[in-house]
This record gives C-alpha cells, structure tokens and sequence, in this order.
C-alpha cells in the first residue's frame, strides 16, 4: 500500500490508487497518488517515462483511478514535508497506466466537514475515499474486531440469528416484509434478536454474541437510524453482577486497544439508581465529563434499578425496557399490588450523555413471565399467540440468563468525536429514512406486489 513507500527508498515500485492532486510546474508535473492508506508524491519528468507514461502524463486529473511505477528517492531537506507520513520520500515515475478515467468529482474530498450532507450521501462512494471516513470506517472496524476477540477468549460464540422474524416487541414500530407463500401474513425485521438469544440460552449455548443489524421504523435523530448494529451479547448462569463486571472490563480494555488517546473519568464506573438519576440530573443519561471541552475524556457510569414498569400515555402500563426483564428479587412481592413501584433487574451503560447500552436479568420461568405479560393488559389468547414459544420453552429446564447489546454506532461516533451516527456507517440513511445513493424506498413493479398479494391504498 502506498504508506509503506517510507520504506522502500531505491527500490521500484508499483502503486494503484487515485490521483488526489495535481501541480504542474513547466515540463515537470507532480501527483499525490492516494489509496485507502495515505498519498504518495510522485514526479512526473517526461524524459523518464514509458510513451504510454507520457501521453497518460497530459490526461490525469483529480480522482483518475492509476497505477504507476517507479523509483522511490528520498527528498531533499527542503523538500521534505513534515505534515505527510510519506513525506521524506517521493516516487520518480517510469510509467503511468489509466484504470480508468473520472469526472469531475462534485466535491472536493480533502476536506469535507463544509460539504453539504445530502450531496455527500448521494454520492457516497466518493465521500468513502475521504480521510474522514476512511479513519472513521478503520476505527469501526478495530471495534468490532476488539469486540469479537475479546468475547472469544472469554468462551461466546458468535451466533447468527435470522432476519425474517416474528415481532419482537420492544417498544417501536416494525419494518414489515409481505410473505408470497403465505398470502396475507408477514414477516418482521428484528428490533433486535432478544428472543432469538434467549432460545439460545434455553439451547444451552451458554454464551451468545452477534454483532447483530436492527430494524426500527422509528423517527430519526442524530444518534439513530431505521437499521443499526448491536454488539448483542446475552449469557447463562449468571446475575446482574456478573454482566455489568464483563462489560466494564469489556469496554476499558476497548478503549486502551483502540483508542489509547482516550482517557476515563472514573473507574470502576460510578453506579447510579435511575430514581437518582432523574433527581440530580433530569435525566437516565447524565454527561459526567469533568471538562465538556475534552475530545479525549470518556464518563461513562452505569444506570442501575430502572422501573419495571412505565406509564403507556394511554391509562396503561408498558414494559420499561422489554417485557422479558426480570423484576428485582426484592420487589416481586408488589407485583401484586404496586407494579408502578416494581425495580426490573436492568441497567444501561451512559458515556458522555448518550445511552450506550441496556441490558437485564431475563425471567426464566413460565408463570412469571406470564404474569408480566397479563399486567401488561395483554388477553391470554394475545399472549399465547405473540409469545407461546417463549412461554413454552420456559417449561423445558431454561437456565436463568440475562446480558445486554451495546450499540456500535453510537460507540464509534464518541470515539471519533463525530456529531452523529451517520458518519461512523457506510452507507446511511437521511432523517426521513431516504437512502439517497441507491435510491431507497422505490417504488415496486404492479406484478411482483401482486406476488406478495399486496394492493396499495390510494390516497396514502
Ligand atoms: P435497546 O433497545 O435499549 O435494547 O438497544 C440497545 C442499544 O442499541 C442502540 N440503539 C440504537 N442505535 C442506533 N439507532 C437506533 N435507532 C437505536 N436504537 C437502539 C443504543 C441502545 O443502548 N434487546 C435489548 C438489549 C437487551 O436487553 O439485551 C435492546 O435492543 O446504543
């Protein structure tokens, strides 16, 4: 790759990448040829070049895909360039090769931060090749690689769940996917796979992890979007204790492999009652950071002692994070007769204000789960018919289990100090749920909606 010409000087070499800038000075013209690991400077002198080399020479332009070879010098002092890694070195080149040639791209991608957004995302693949994004998408990637290491050595297996579905309702709409086979019945894109991990306890799989894509059809905000990445980890014969210890270990070793720049506020992360929570800060998401103004300050705490159970707006109740929580042992004993006084044995990991995580100790017997269910509102035919498989493999010797799924987006747009969510993920989608690059939501042709036995209304 073109970082590692540092180390070739004398040698010849071949180098494939785009064409970042152009200088011509008189006869002389110099590049910055640019791959995915840095830029390279290379002289072009007509006298040295192949003939190819020399009429390829006149053509190129910004974002002209090439490959070139030739001879790696060392720069003279004055010509050494200090801000570039690549900068005490420069490629004489022998031969120039057009890949392919480009348009006029419609932005400039040295710097990007002024560049309007929607112009970016329609054409994203350019914006890809910017070192905003290339850094952010390096970072991603060592996250999710820290991740899956780490939960291997401590005995997870990554396990997939499916896509096709059955609600799993958690508090937000769901994408609907019309089944052909099936007229007139559908399937649901997963919020998250919570009740596919659970069955995986119940299957003895002990420990469970996915880096896991939810759907949400849901309003959108800076730290959200219609489908998002979990780091969705759920384990066996353990307590609340057992998963708050793994994660925070989980979470500061992340932070020294990936971001060593970084540094945390307070460890072991303070613990906080929600109660508490709501009474000194407002709210069940507080920014601990000492000094607002540090890029490398990293608070984070964990939310302990939520309510079961919350107002529905409507006269109800609803479940306060999902209905397979398990009330805190002490509390059970108000079910009865105080549920809106019930704690869940569930907690969320904060970091500077933003909520990065939920997790819960599960119920894992029927009865219990089913009295949840009935508080809920929900008539037993309703119960039977959305959660019968839960309730029933409760009764075949389901272990007691519980975890959490922390959010990817949201854990690498902290850790590089973005804005939003959307620039930490390839291929995003705008606040109105619009992916502007392939052109999604479209519309479907008449004969395949009447495959999947759909008639669209007029008027919506
Ligand atoms: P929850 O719904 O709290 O819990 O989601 C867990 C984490 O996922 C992230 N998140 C999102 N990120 C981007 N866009 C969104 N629309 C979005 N929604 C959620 C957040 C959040 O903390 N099954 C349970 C977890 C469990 O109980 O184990 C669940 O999904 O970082």
């Amino acid at each position: 790759m073109i970082r590692d010409t540092i180390a070739k000087v004398g040698e010849e070499v071949k180098l494939r990448g785009w064409v970042h800038v152009r200088r011509d000075m008189g006869k002389l013209a110099f590049i910055d040829i640019r791959d995915r690991s840095g830029v390279a400077q290379v002289v072009l002198v007509p006298g040295e070049l192949s003939e190819r080399g020399k009429v390829a020479m006149k053509d190129l332009r910004p974002e002209f895909c090439i490959a070139i070879s030739g001879i790696v010098q060392k720069r003279g002092e004055k010509q050494v360039n200090p801000n570039s890694p690549t900068g005490t070195v420069e490629v004489l080149a022998r031969d120039i090769e057009i890949l392919n040639a480009a348009k006029t791209p419609p932005f400039g991608l040295d710097d990007t931060s002024n560049i309007n957004e929607e112009l970016r995302l329609k054409y994203r693949y350019l914006d890809l090749r910017s070192v905003r994004m290339v850094k952010n998408l390096v970072l991603r990637d060592n996250v999710i690689r820290f991740f899956r290491e780490f939960l291997h050595n401590e005995g997870f297996l990554e396990i997939e769940t499916p896509i096709l579905t059955k609600g799993t309702p958690e508090g937000s709409r769901e994408y609907l996917v019309p089944s052909r086979l099936h007229a007139g019945k559908f399937y649901v894109l997963p919020q998250s796979p919570q009740q596919f991990k659970q069955l995986a306890m119940v299957g003895g799989l002990e420990r469970y992890f996915q880096i896991a894509r939810c759907f949400r059809d849901e309003d959108q905000r800076g730290d959200r979007q219609p489908e998002f990445t979990q780091l969705d980890l759920e384990m066996s014969f353990v307590d609340q204790e057992d998963v708050l210890a793994l994660n925070e270990r989980m979470f500061i070793e992340m932070v020294k492999a990936v971001a060593p720049e970084k540094h945390i506020t307070e460890t072991p992360f303070p613990r906080i009652a929600y109660a508490d929570a709501i009474k000194k800060y407002g709210n069940d998401k507080p920014d601990l950071r000492k000094d607002k103004n540090d890029p490398n300050e990293l608070a984070f705490c964990w939310i302990v002692d939520f309510p079961m159970f919350e107002d529905d707006g409507n006269g109800g109740i609803q479940a306060a994070h999902h209905p397979f929580c398990m009330p805190n042992p002490e509390d059970v004993k108000l079910l009865d007769g105080d549920p809106m006084k019930v704690r869940a044995s569930s907690y969320d990991l904060v970091l500077n204000g933003y909520e990065l995580s939920s997790g819960s100790i599960r119920i894992h017997k029927r009865e219990l789960q089913n009295k949840i269910f009935q508080l809920l509102g929900l008539p037993d035919d309703v119960i039977q018919a959305r959660f019968g498989h839960m309730l029933e493999a409760f009764e075949f010797g389901a272990p007691p289990h519980g975890g959490m799924a922390p959010g990817i987006d949201r854990i690498v747009m902290i850790l590089a100090n973005e804005p939003n969510i959307r620039e930490v993920i390839p291929f995003p989608k705008t606040g109105d749920a619009s992916d502007l690059l392939m052109g999604a939501p479209s519309e479907i042709e008449e004969e395949r909606l009447e495959e999947a036995h759909i008639q669209i209304r007029k008027n919506s």
